[in-house]
């Protein structure tokens, strides 16, 4: 049985993050660290990460992190088996800092160096956390993704379909902007939508005419300002109950958008036979309750076992990262130092 302990980074977005997670061959992974040091309040001020403040943080905090991660896990370089990292896609200066600093740890000790795909390391977290066998079906919903995956093997995706414009997260950001409500937008939006009228406002159903799994969130807030707008023009504001009644309608628009493309979804990954069928759903917007609740009927009604990482592994971090650097290094891959950066780097 070969027991396997790999470091992981990850700096592809706005959190930067080192982790240790160990296995046993076939054994339930276990993460021994995982340390995520976030840049929110760097980025707070300009209404969006910006790219250039995002690198230089990562570059500044990768060895600290990366340090914090080995002493969380009591072990040190040497204990490693292989370096793990996001090498894309994302924020380039970022992931360069990222591949950089992995480079650097692997020429200094000769460990085995494995570029991750990031969207892997989040469609590959429900195996970390429970185990969950190939093939399952995975919806990641967060502030920059949103697709629709078939998990085959840790480097074998198919993808179903996935937004064409904004990513779920981001409206719910542009929405609480919109409305005056504070960052991030989806907790603040989904509390006001609690006790408002979801009826009151007819958002629009983007791309449900068409068949298929792509999703459109961007027509829903061109939607919502001109609702707004209209409301202030003839009333001269809006009230509390017009903010909460305007955000249950944008929310309810997302539950049922999501859960018809899911049941499309369901319906191509149930093609593949699986012995056990899973439905697993990741990423930040993946805390949203009505989402869930709508996501877990879904499931129950045809058959489906729904599963969801705990939230601080929904979100970006790196025990992911080693645990998908793991999956790919026990399939034999290696990388060089010659690994590239990749902005761009679809599934
Ligand atoms: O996965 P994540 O932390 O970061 C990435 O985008 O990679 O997701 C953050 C996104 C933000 O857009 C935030 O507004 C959204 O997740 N979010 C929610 C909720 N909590 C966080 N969206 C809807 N409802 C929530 N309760
Ligand atoms: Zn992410």
């Amino acid at each position: 049985v070969q027991t396997l302990t790999v470091l992981g980074l990850e700096s592809s977005c706005d959190d930067t993050a080192a982790a240790v997670v160990r296995q046993t061959e076939g054994g339930q992974a276990e993460i021994l660290s995982s340390i995520v040091h976030g840049q929110t309040e760097l980025h707070s001020a300009f209404g969006g990460v910006v790219p250039e403040i995002a690198a230089r943080a990562h570059a500044e905090k990768l060895d600290i992190c990366v340090v914090q991660a080995l002493d969380a896990a009591g072990l040190t370089l040497r204990d490693m088996d292989a370096v793990a990292v996001t090498a894309g896609p994302g924020l380039i200066g970022g992931v360069m800092s990222g591949v950089m600093c992995a480079k650097g740890l692997c020429a200094a000790t000769g460990l085995p160096l494995v570029g991750v795909n990031h969207l892997a390391g989040h469609a590959l977290t429900p195996r970390l956390t429970d185990g969950i066998a190939f093939p399952y079906l995975m919806l990641l919903v967060s502030g920059g993704h949103c697709q629709y995956l078939i998990a085959r093997g840790p480097e074998d995706f198919i993808r179903l379909g996935g937004t064409i414009d904004d990513a779920p997260g981001e409206a719910f950001d542009k929405t609480a902007r919109l409305l005056g409500l504070p960052q991030p937008g989806g907790p603040s939006v989904e509390s006001e939508a609690r006790s408002g009228d979801p009826k009151r406002f007819r958002f629009p159903r983007p791309l449900l005419d068409r068949p298929g799994c792509d999703l459109s969130f961007s027509g829903l807030k061109t939607a919502l300002m001109r609702m707004r707008d209209q409301i202030a023009s003839e009333k001269g504001g809006l009230t509390r109950q017009d903010r909460a009644d305007l955000c249950a309608g944008f929310q309810r628009a997302i539950v049922d958008t999501l859960a018809e493309k899911t049941r499309r979804a369901v319906a191509v990954y149930l093609t593949e036979a699986p012995a056990e069928p899973v439905i697993a759903v990741a990423g930040g917007v993946a805390a949203n309750t009505a989402i869930r609740t709508a996501l877990e009927t879904v499931c129950t009604e045809l058959g489906a076992k729904f599963t969801a990482p705990p939230l601080s592994l929904c979100t970006d971090n790196a025990a992911m990262i080693a645990f998908a650097g793991m999956e790919r290094y026990r399939n034999g891959a290696r990388d060089g130092l010659d690994l590239t950066a990749r902005p761009r780097w679809p599934l």
